[in-house]
């Protein structure tokens, strides 16, 4: 026998010298909801560990979670009016405009990215708002493109479109460039998949649709090229990072997306990953920290540069007491 793959594993220092994959606390993205008009943090039932932010603690977060070391915070907003036109979404003095500007200020360093999509603004939750019971493609797009400006406006980092309407990347990128921010990235979710998996999100956010679902706009699951097809419109209009959401379940559209492209592919380990994680660790059915390293480990190895996770805080924690 000549071939002994065995011998590369025999020892943990022989293990560690050919380990092809790695994870780093600057590769993980943190989500964080931020809630107006509150001023103690609420904590989210259905993902244990996470809560609803009031602005007035995001100072403190922003300086704890640069010093542990991760890339960026994604940032998401609950506003206290909602409206069909998703007004509060691009105030200059809305809940998220308010956050950047806090974290900016205590966190400098931090990359701080946001979520652009109106389903938290409007009282019916959809992505985009509204013609009859249909979602206007072309009519959000503006709005979408003004909520990213003041975004970016207020100093934010990255901005993130997330309503999977079709022109979205080039319409931000237009108004961006317009405006004086050509320096401001897109992070496209791109291959975002129609997912009963944002379940605890939905109630995080309290952005679940009064009606009907999401499956008009974000991709059918059981379709690989259809979401291939939307990653190089992506491409084409400028995105800088690629996203593909959820994670865990879509291995595959990861690979596909890292083969089609050089840029940068971030993965997004999305609410219901979490909650399944915490629900079987509370009950002592997994070890919560070897499945989150090795599920975040097999994002990396898959093709992501980045991987958007709820446990970024714990796992940059575990990382670095390797
Ligand atoms: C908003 C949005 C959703 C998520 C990110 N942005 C929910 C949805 O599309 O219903 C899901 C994130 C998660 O589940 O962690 N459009």
């Amino acid at each position: 026998m000549l071939n002994r793959l065995r011998r590369m594993r025999r020892t943990e220092s022989l293990r560690r010298l050919v380990r092809e994959t790695t994870v780093r606390p600057s590769d993980l993205i943190y989500p964080i909801f931020v809630r107006e008009g509150q001023t103690e943090p609420e904590p989210i039932l259905s993902m244990p560990g996470q809560s609803r932010l009031p602005v007035g603690h995001l100072a403190d977060a922003a300086k704890e979670i640069q010093d542990l070391g991760v890339g960026a915070v994604l940032l998401f907003g609950l506003p206290s009016h909602k409206d069909e036109a998703a007004s509060s979404s691009r105030a200059q003095n809305g809940v998220v405009q308010q956050a950047i500007r806090a974290m900016k200020i205590s966190a400098p360093e931090l990359v701080v990215m946001t979520d652009v999509c109106v389903c938290a603004y409007t009282p019916h939750g959809h992505c985009g708002v509204l013609k009859g019971e249909e979602i206007d493609n072309d009519s959000s797009l503006p709005l979408l493109a003004q909520m990213a400006l003041s975004h970016a406006q207020a100093g934010a980092d990255v901005v993130a479109p997330s309503s999977m309407m079709d022109g979205q990347v080039g319409a931000l990128r237009e108004l961006l460039d317009a405006e004086g921010f050509s320096h401001t990235p897109v992070m496209a979710y791109s291959a975002k998949f129609s997912s009963a998996f944002y379940g605890p999100f939905r109630e995080a956010a309290d952005s679940a649709p009064s009606f009907g679902d999401r499956a008009s706009y974000q991709h059918d699951f059981a379709n690989a090229r259809h979401a291939q097809r939307e990653l190089l419109d992506d491409i084409d209009e400028g995105a800088d990072i690629l996203m593909v959401k959820p994670g865990i379940a879509y291995l595959d559209i990861v690979l596909r997306a890292r083969e089609l492209s050089d840029l940068p592919i971030a993965t997004y380990a999305v609410s219901g990953e979490y909650s399944m994680i915490k629900a079987a660790a509370e009950r002592g059915w997994l070890d919560e920290k070897k499945i989150v390293l090795e599920t975040l480990t097999a994002f990396r190895r898959a093709g992501a540069d980045l991987v958007i996770t709820y446990h970024a805080k714990e796992a940059a924690k575990w990382l670095s007491n390797n």
